[in-house]
């Protein structure tokens, strides 16, 4: 029997203008985790089971483009085993579906780690990170690539698509508070959405991604040499960009001014938008008020997190 872990992540700056070729910084949040367990089994067939979601089939019994099977043929293929041993592959995750904490992209993570160790290999970080691109793409339609790269190497990371990965270091740790909104919402709707209202005024948009680099190179400085509230006005702006972007809900923009008025440094949304979860920069002392304050405002769950 062999297994793999894998965190979730939050997108700290720039989300959908990376899609745009800026820049973004992602971190991974390691209190929530996808495992995936794989064990041989008697039954002469590939089963992938996923309790969470009732999930128990024969892999032949699945689309091909269904993203378990997608990734256990993936890495299969790249390992070159034609005719493999029969395995059962179970997955259990704490990762909230469609919230923007990167569920997708770390139960491919486990399962491409899990499975290449039950094959007898070492799969490098960098081809776990290719194969989980692939099966992202099949989650989003069109990602940027930030959310498997962050998730494979489980560190801060400074994300520009096209280049190679490099992962900074926070100067001092800093605390954040996610605020789960409890909507599910589609990131391949919501990047779609953009690009549409991209293709409909290109300028306009333009300005907004520029924008919003110049936001994530300030905001890796910040967390570089320490400087909190420089790092929550970041996020201020970031989030009013990501308004004018239109991927903002009400219910985002109440937990947002809720985290201000309770304390926090700064406030935005983090990942696709729409729905999905906010973060919010704190001082430690402030993390439980805060917390409060976002469930009263409406948040369904939060998470305290803690970076560097
Ligand atoms: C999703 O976590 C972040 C987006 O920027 C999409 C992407 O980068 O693939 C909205």
């Amino acid at each position: 029997m062999t297994s793999a872990s894998a965190p979730g992540k939050i997108i700290l700056f720039g989300e959908h203008a990376v899609v745009y070729g800026r820049p973004a910084l992602a971190v991974p949040v390691i209190d929530v985790q996808a495992n995936a367990t794989v064990i041989e089994n008697r039954l002469g067939t590939i089963r992938i089971e996923t309790p969470g979601t009732g999930l128990n089939a024969d892999l032949q019994a699945l689309p091909p483009n269904h993203p378990l099977a997608a990734v256990t043929r993936a890495v299969l293929g790249a390992l070159g085993i034609v005719h493999p041993p029969s395995f059962t592959m179970r997955i259990e995750s704490t990762i909230p579906v469609a919230s923007g904490l990167g569920s997708g992209a770390a139960v491919s993570v486990a399962a491409i780690r899990a499975l290449a160790s039950f094959l007898g290999c070492v799969m490098p970080d960098e081809k776990v990170n290719t194969l989980a691109f692939e099966i992202e793409k099949l989650h989003h339609g069109t990602p940027s690539g930030i959310d498997n790269t962050v998730v494979t190497y489980a560190k801060p990371v400074y994300f520009l698509k096209g280049c190679p990965v490099e992962t900074f270091h926070p100067s001092v740790p800093f605390t954040i508070v996610i605020g789960d909104t409890g909507v599910s919402a589609s990131t391949k709707e919501s990047v779609r959405e953009v690009r549409e209202l991209w293709q409909a005024d290109p300028a306009r948009f333009e300005e907004m991604f520029d924008a919003v680099g110049e936001i994530v190179q300030k905001a890796r400085k910040a967390i570089e040499s320490g400087e909190m509230m420089d790092l929550g006005l970041l996020m201020d702006k970031n989030h009013s960009i990501l308004q004018e972007m239109t991927v903002s809900s009400q219910l985002l923009d109440r937990l947002v001014d809720a985290a201000r008025s309770a304390g926090a440094l700064g406030a935005k949304l983090s990942g696709s938008g729409r729905g999905g979860n906010m973060i919010a920069l704190v001082k430690p002392e402030s993390a439980q008020t805060v917390a409060e304050a976002l469930v009263a405002a409406g948040a369904k769950r939060t998470i305290t997190t803690h970076v560097g």
